[in-house]
């Protein structure tokens, strides 16, 4: 066929239009071509009806249209690929943007938990300082790839090659996204564990600490209680608490479980430990000569709120006070607060009619705003305590001369809780907690809300350390010396003398 169709065009070219059979150059061709060829081909050649007899237009007609269809099909197959590099463009665009939105949750969600979380609250600092670079990083990925819209990074006008090129480029920074997201998760998994871890720890310390202090109350008090089922209770939360103290998590969260064991705990020992100690105290013959005893006393009341507010709170837990009052606030609005001191077993003492500098009165004025005070506590009910807190703690011998003649002792402090400058229930606590010891008298005021708020944490801290709290009188054993100055159980001037002694 290729045989016959090289003649031809051979042909056509050659003779002008007219058909090859008709040359008589052909003849020669034909020939030559012989030579190879059998008889019977080239009869078949010279057959009229085998040679091409297409006209030169039909041939232009043919040539053009395979050019056109080759350079159709150059285009359709250009434009496809175009298409198909638009169409992973835009996918990488879409890719990168999910990627994007993932570690923007992921961070989002990392500084609503282990963000917050500092190297103080971790068992290893390390983690939180490896999160926050982590996190810095992530951030700074994010900063540095904007959200992309699909018509701007993949442009339809943009060339295949250019296409292919941004979308390895997109691809890139999505995979990029993507690894920060897992090693933010995976940092941010490693501060959680490490808190629950170190929360458990602190919780089993604190608990630890509670239990040794509860071991110590039982064994200080078991003798001088005729409650044994208080002394029971204890016992039985200690073992639980020893227990807990011991107990190991296997996992993140069952180290919660067990933190949450433990706080439960301590409070269940806690309240143990106030019954033991609350069952003491209200006995009449406290030793505190063998007991930790510390005595808890409120100046300037009474006050109509918060002076009534501090007694229900003591009442609940069952503590006896001292009161130092200021005789002009004794009111009928103030005087049920002295009835409850009767009932509840707490002491009324004189702090001065108004509040004055005693040592700047003459004795007669000083006598004045003492048995002015006292006649107020009485005629509301009360009773004379025999003791006198000269307000600002400002005395000299002639206020302990005219205290000793009255049968009076002055009785100061040790620990101030500074609650009038504060004004700060934790602050308070603290302060109180932090600087009481044996035998400690504690000056607060009744009549400030931020007080009344601080006294059940004062004293269940004190409790849980072994303390128990005493009136002044039972901390003085029972009979504090007209004349004598009284900073605490164990240190005193006695009268006559200016030297501060230690008993
Ligand atoms: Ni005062």
């Amino acid at each position: 066929m290729m045989e016959g169709n090289d003649v031809g065009a051979r042909g056509a070219a050659g003779n002008n239009g007219r058909p090859a059979s008709e040359s008589p150059q052909s003849g020669r061709a034909d020939s030559a071509v012989g030579e190879a060829l059998t008889a019977d081909d080239i009869a078949a050649l010279n057959s009229p009806s085998n040679i091409p007899r297409f006209p030169r237009w039909a041939w232009a007609i043919l040539v053009g249209l395979l050019i056109f269809i080759s350079v159709f099909g150059a285009l359709v197959w250009l434009k496809a690929e175009h298409n198909a590099a638009l169409e992973d463009c835009r996918n990488a665009v879409s890719r990168s943007n999910q990627a994007r939105s993932r570690l923007e949750k992921t961070l989002k969600t990392v500084a609503s938990t282990s963000g917050g979380v500092t190297s103080s609250q971790v068992s290893q600092a390390s983690v939180v300082t490896k999160l926050s670079a982590t996190v810095s990083a992530a951030s700074a990925i994010l900063s540095k790839n904007p959200v992309l819209t699909a018509a701007d990074a993949c442009s339809t006008k943009s060339s295949t090659k250019s296409l292919k090129a941004s979308t390895a480029a997109i691809t890139a920074q999505t995979e990029a996204m993507r690894a920060h997201v897992d090693k933010v998760t995976k940092a941010s998994t490693t501060v959680l564990a490490s808190r629950d871890e170190k929360t458990l720890a602190d919780e089993q310390s604190t608990l630890s600490a509670l239990a040794t202090n509860a071991k110590t109350l039982l064994n200080s008090t078991a003798a001088k209680t005729a409650e044994t089922t208080y002394h029971e209770a204890l016992s039985t939360e200690i073992t639980a608490a020893l227990a807990l103290v011991k107990s190991k998590s296997t996992s993140s969260s069952s180290a919660t479980a067990l933190a949450k064991k433990c706080r439960e705990s301590a409070t269940s020992l806690q309240k143990a430990m106030d019954a033991v100690s609350a069952s003491i105290e209200q006995q009449s013959g406290v030793d505190c000569d063998k007991l930790k005893c510390v005595a808890l006393t409120f100046d300037d009341g009474p006050s109509a709120v918060n002076d009534s507010k501090l007694r229900d709170e003591l009442d609940k837990l069952k503590v006896k006070a001292t009161f130092f009052m200021i005789g002009k606030n004794i009111t009928s609005s103030t005087s049920s607060n002295i009835t409850r001191d009767v009932a509840s077993g707490s002491l009324d003492g004189n702090h001065s009619w108004d509040h004055a500098q005693l040592s700047k009165l003459s004795t007669k004025d000083i006598a004045s705003e003492l048995s002015l005070t006292e006649s107020a506590i009485v005629a509301a009910g009360g009773v004379s305590s025999g003791l006198v807190r000269p307000p600002y703690g400002a005395w000299n011998d002639d206020v302990r001369n005219v205290a000793a003649k009255r049968g009076e002792a002055i009785i100061l402090w040790n620990v101030d809780s500074e609650d009038w400058k504060s004004l700060d229930a934790k602050k308070t606590t603290t302060t109180v907690v932090n600087n009481v010891s044996a035998g400690s008298i504690v000056l607060m005021h009744s009549i400030y809300a931020s007080t009344v708020k601080a006294v059940p944490d004062i004293v269940h801290q004190l409790r849980s350390k072994g303390y128990t709290l005493v009136t002044v009188a039972q901390l003085l054993g029972g009979s504090p010396k007209p004349g004598w100055v009284y900073y605490s159980q164990h240190d005193m001037i006695h009268l006559g003398s200016t030297e501060q002694v230690e008993n």
